[in-house]
C-alpha cells in the first residue's frame, strides 16, 4: 500500500514530476448523441475503459484466442538482449498510454540502467497508481508523469531530465486502433518530439487468415461480447439510457479492403431507445460500430513510418508472423 497523503504535491512525492497539461476532459454523453446521430451508428472506444471495461480487457489478454498479448511478450522476452544494445545506458522511456505494466517492466528489466521513465496517459488517477508503482519497484530510476492527451502531440519541454536517449514505447498495436489519418498524425506527433538518435519501439499486429483474427475479437467464452456490450451499460448507466442489451449482438468482421477488423453491436431485432432524453431507432440488422483494428503486413507498417519522416530499422516477429514490434528513428532531414 502506498501511504496517500491528500493536495497534489505529497501525492507525487515518490515522483521525479508530475507535469499536467490539462488534457480536455471527454463529453461522453456528446459523443454518444453524436455518434448515435450518424449512419452508420458508432461509439467512441475510448469510452470502453471504465473500471469494469478495463477489468474485462484483463480477461480478454489471457484468452486462448487472443495471440496478441502474449505473442508481443514472447517477443519482447527474446529480443531484451538486442533492445539493450540499441537503447545503450541512461535511455529515457516514454510510454503513452501508459499502464501496459507487464510489458514495461519487461523493456525496463532488459535495458542497461536505464535512467528514467515517464508515464503519459489522459486519465490522472489511473497515470499516477502506474507511475508510482513503477517509482516503488524501480528504484534507482528517476520515474515522471505527464497528464496529457497523446493524440493530441507529445510536449515533452517540461521533461526535467538529463538527456538520455528517448525511447517512446507503443505496445499492443494501440496504432491499429486509429484510422489511417489518426495514426500519422499519433506518429507524427512522436516524430516531432525526438530528436536524432531517439526512437520508437511499437508493437503492430499483423494480417493473416481471417479465422484466427475474426476469433481473436469473437472469443468462444463470449469475454469480448461483454467488453463490447459493456459500453451500452456504461450508456444505460450514466447517460440515463434505456437500450435493450439483450437485443444487442457481438460481430467481429474482417474488412479486407481496409485491412481491419470491425467490432459491432448488430440489434437483432428493431427497437427505440433514449439516452438522456432523446430518442433513437435501430432497424432489425442494424449496427453500431464500435472500434477498428488495423492490421499490419511488413509494406504497410512501413509505408506508413515512412510517409512521417521515420526510418523502420529493426522489426521482429514470432516464428509465426502473428505481430511485429519494430524500431523506428527519424530519418534524417534531406
Ligand atoms: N489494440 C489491441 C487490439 O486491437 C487491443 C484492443 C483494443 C482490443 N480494443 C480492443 C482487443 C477491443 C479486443 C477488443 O487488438
Amino acid at each position: 500500500m502506498h501511504d496517500r497523503m491528500p493536495g497534489r504535491p505529497s501525492a507525487h512525492a515518490a515522483l521525479a514530476f508530475y507535469d499536467d497539461q490539462h488534457p480536455p476532459a471527454g463529453d461522453f454523453l456528446a459523443d454518444v448523441l453524436e455518434g448515435f446521430s450518424r449512419t452508420p451508428k458508432q461509439l467512441a472506444p475510448v469510452y470502453f475503459y471504465d473500471a469494469t471495461g478495463s477489468a474485462i480487457f484483463d480477461e480478454i489478454t489471457d484468452l486462448p484466442e487472443y495471440y496478441v498479448t502474449r505473442t508481443e511478450l514472447d517477443i519482447l522476452d527474446r529480443i531484451g538482449p538486442e533492445l539493450s544494445g540499441l537503447a545503450g545506458p541512461g535511455a529515457v522511456v516514454i510510454e503513452p498510454g501508459s499502464g501496459s505494466s507487464v510489458k514495461i517492466r519487461k523493456l525496463l528489466d532488459a535495458l542497461s540502467e536505464p535512467a528514467a521513465y515517464v508515464g503519459l496517459d489522459i486519465s490522472g488517477t489511473h497515470l499516477e497508481a502506474a507511475c508510482q508503482e513503477i517509482a516503488a519497484d524501480y528504484p534507482a530510476l528517476q520515474v515522471g508523469a505527464i497528464c496529457a492527451d497523446f493524440t493530441q502531440g507529445l510536449d515533452l519541454s517540461q521533461l526535467q531530465l538529463e538527456s538520455g536517449r528517448r525511447i517512446i514505447f507503443f505496445p499492443g498495436s494501440t496504432i491499429g486502433n486509429f484510422e489511417p489519418e489518426g495514426a500519422r498524425q499519433l506518429l507524427a506527433g512522436f516524430r516531432d518530439a525526438l530528436r536524432p538518435g531517439d526512437a520508437v519501439l511499437i508493437g503492430a499486429d499483423r494480417v493473416k487468415n481471417t479465422d484466427t483474427l475474426v476469433a481473436a475479437y469473437d472469443d468462444a467464452q463470449g469475454v469480448t461480447a461483454r467488453f463490447n456490450l459493456n459500453l451500452v451499460d456504461r450508456i444505460n448507466r450514466e447517460l440515463d439510457g434505456t437500450i435493450d442489451p439483450s437485443g444487442l449482438s457481438h460481430k467481429a468482421i474482417w474488412n479486407a479492403e481496409k485491412a481491419r477488423i470491425e467490432m459491432h453491436l448488430v440489434a437483432d431485432h428493431a427497437q427505440r431507445f433514449h439516452v438522456a432524453g432523446r430518442e433513437f431507432e435501430l432497424r432489425e440488422g442494424e449496427s453500431i460500430h464500435t472500434e477498428n483494428s488495423h492490421k499490419f503486413t511488413p509494406e504497410s507498417f512501413t509505408s506508413l513510418a515512412e510517409s512521417v519522416g521515420f526510418d523502420v530499422l529493426h522489426s521482429w516477429s514470432d516464428a509465426a508472423d502473428l505481430f511485429s514490434l519494430h524500431w523506428l528513428e527519424p530519418a534524417a532531414k534531406a
